[in-house]
């Protein structure tokens, strides 16, 4: 299961055209993008691509500068977090805002917690964590644990059944597995999975094709603020969309001037040489070191 929603519906989120600038720095320039319900959008490129400021200008904590955003096709432009919370579109972020000696149900609840009368009803919200995790395949012990006591992956699946929870149509994940080993990737990778299957639309930050590759269902590829791909699943495939990730040319290059340095360096070149390799991009003559 995948499109829950027809291809002809007005997608959450589009972007036509967007950018933003800090004074003179252009961010991001020209960026068009669409995101429906029940589908992921894996979002890549290098440090310094204008990921963040993408994601920033979605998730309301920036204004975008040019071109135009729009969310169930009408167009927005937020001036805070909340705003674009009270449309359906929560970011769940990688430095999660937790408090690690509360239980996990607490932070389940933060800011939104349910009374009874004037006292909290724990009971429920206890009942509801349990419930709401296990309905996402988490099964935890105790939710009384501080949810400091939990692995960075089960953190950013508790984040993302929240917000499932608290009614978001559309989640950012601004690179959720950037911190975690493989074991855990596979975790968070697998909950990105239940929020599509959910009818989320997904947003999936992430310098990793090899995470985005097996969840996507579109990709967009950014560099220094542009756009230099929009791809759907059908139209890449996983080694192309990591030879355009890797950056072919500059990995050649790179390896060029590593051989030229000589010693070590001719050796890592080498390695260089095969990675270009492995990436079906031409080979890299790598002479051997002296
Ligand atoms: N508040 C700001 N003021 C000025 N320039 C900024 C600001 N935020 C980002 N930039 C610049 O915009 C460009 C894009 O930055 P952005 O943080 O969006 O990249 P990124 O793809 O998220 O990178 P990373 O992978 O390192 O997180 C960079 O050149 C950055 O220096
Ligand atoms: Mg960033």
């Amino acid at each position: 299961m995948t499109a829950v929603v027809p291809e002809t519906a007005t997608p959450l989120v589009r972007l036509t055209d967007a950018g933003k600038n800090y004074g003179n720095i252009i961010a991001l320039r020209g960026v068009t993008l669409e995101v429906s319900g029940g589908e992921v959008t894996c979002v890549l490129g290098d440090n310094g691509a204008g990921k963040s400021t993408l994601i920033k200008i979605i998730a309301g904590l920036h204004e975008h500068t040019s071109g135009s955003y729009e969310v169930e096709g009408e167009a927005v432009h937020f001036s805070s977090p909340r705003e674009a919370l009270d449309h359906g579109i929560a970011t769940v972020y990688q430095d999660l805002a937790v408090v690690p000696l509360m239980p996990v149900w607490r932070n389940f609840f933060l800011g939104n917690e349910v009374r009874k009368g004037l006292r909290m009803d724990i009971g429920f919200m206890r009942e509801t964590t349990k419930k709401e995790l296990l309905d996402m395949g988490i099964d935890l012990r105790d939710v009384d644990q501080p949810i400091g006591t939990l692995s960075g992956g089960e953190r950013q699946c508790v984040a993302i059944s929240r917000a499932v929870y608290f009614g978001a149509k559309v989640l950012i994940l601004d690179e959720p597995t950037a911190a975690l080993g493989v074991k855990q990737s596979g975790v968070v990778l697998r909950y990105i999975l239940q929020a599509r299957e959910r009818g989320l639309g997904v947003i999936f930050i992430t310098h990793n094709p090899h995470h985005a590759y097996p969840v996507g269902d579109r990709f967009l590829l950014l560099k220094r603020g542009q756009s230099i791909g929009y791809y759907r699943k059908s139209e890449i495939s996983r080694d192309e969309l990591t030879a355009l990730m890797a950056g072919g040319a500059e990995l050649e290059e790179l390896s060029h001037e590593l051989e030229s340095a000589g010693g070590a360096s001719a050796d890592a070149a080498k390695i260089l040489g095969e990675e270009v390799h492995d990436l079906g991009i031409d080979r890299v003559s790598t002479k051997e070191a002296p």
